[in-house]
């Protein structure tokens, strides 16, 4: 069945309800076997989108400048320092602006009000392309690549997130699984679970869903079953570095190594991350983590799981320029 998305903004999952959700995930594997087959077709042609990125990014920018451009569209990129946003322009005034010139605007930054306030203002459909509280164009893709890898509807999937479950992929991944009825375990420590009127959202789509919700401190009660474990740095863009020593300490439990993977007792169980990840030491942050808390295998994930026949996390990442295109041309094609 298909949905009419036309003008919609696309802020954060519980936004839409399961059956949209569904639309844009079949239009992403419809755009994905088009550009494989070379048959796609330009929807976007002459469209102009601005690309606000406050905070960093390799995936989410290079999968909305391919998808404009496979699609016909132009796009703009405009880093933290090249805008008067927040420094000498309020939201409100760089939304109206940029609302005059552009046909959808995708943002980046830190709080989720931020982005509702451009979308508020710009009058043109803007994208969250993540903020601290929500990652919504990752989930489509991660629901895409977990369907693909085990052939599941997505209210068969069965999995676990492992770590820090108070920040945006550990939200993003609860909400998500709840509106598309799949049987979610998030584990941390308590500090670090989601805040309570989030779970509680979650808990009430789950009602009408049928999805399955746990949250524990408990990883191998976590994963017992999974088909798939995911997990994300420990610290996020925007947190401080200071914070690194003590969640290393209280995180050191969820690593995601071989040992956690037979704890599904699945042997098909297939490892994801949004990344960038610290599986080894060939980036500068990752080793200066590794040196200072002598967790040489790994950070979040060991270098053993992240390069094993299990992960998919590369399937995963390219999955974001289909799923990106998907909302691109069911919002403006
Ligand atoms: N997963 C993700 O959002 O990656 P980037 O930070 O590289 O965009
Ligand atoms: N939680 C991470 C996700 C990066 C894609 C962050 O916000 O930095």
């Amino acid at each position: 069945m298909a949905f009419n998305l036309r003008n919609r903004n696309f802020l954060k999952e519980i936004d839409f309800e399961p059956r949209e959700l569904r639309h844009l995930l079949d239009l992403a594997r419809a755009l994905k076997l088009a550009k494989y087959a070379g048959t796609e077709v330009k929807h976007l042609d002459g469209k102009e989108i601005a690309l606000i990125f406050a905070k960093t990014s390799t995936r989410t920018r290079s999968a909305f400048e391919v998808a404009a451009y496979d699609q016909g569209a132009h796009v703009t990129y405009l880093d933290p320092s090249g805008s008067q946003l927040g420094h000498k322009e309020s939201i409100a005034d760089t939304a109206a602006v940029l609302g005059r010139m552009y046909d959808a605007i995708e943002f980046r930054g830190s709080e989720q009000a931020d982005v509702e306030e451009l979308a508020a203002h710009a009058g043109v459909p803007v994208y969250n392309g993540l903020t601290n509280e929500w990652h919504p164009t990752q989930m489509l893709a991660d629901f895409l690549t977990m369907h693909e890898a085990s052939g599941k509807p997505y209210d068969r999937l069965t999995y676990a997130y492992l770590g820090d479950c108070r920040y945006n992929m550990g939200r993003s991944l609860l909400v998500m699984g709840a509106l598309m009825g799949s049987d979610v375990r998030l584990a941390g420590p308590a500090d670090l679970h989601p805040p309570k009127d989030v779970v509680q959202t979650a808990q009430d789509i789950a009602r009408r869903t049928g999805a399955r919700i746990t949250i524990t401190d408990n990883p191998a009660d976590a994963v017992a079953g999974a088909d798939f474990i995911h997990t994300d740095v420990w610290v996020s863009m925007g947190e401080s570095k200071d914070v690194w020593t003590d969640r290393v300490t209280v995180l050191a439990p969820y690593q995601v190594n071989a040992a956690l993977l037979e704890k599904s007792g699945n042997a098909k169980v297939k490892f994801m991350h949004c990344l960038p990840a610290f599986h080894d030491a060939n980036t500068v942050v990752g080793a200066e983590i590794m040196q200072h808390t002598g967790m040489t295998s790994g950070i979040e994930v060991t270098e053993e799981v992240f390069s094993s026949a299990a992960s998919i996390v590369f399937d995963q990442a390219e999955n974001r320029l289909h799923t990106i295109k998907a909302v691109l041309v069911a919002t403006l094609g």
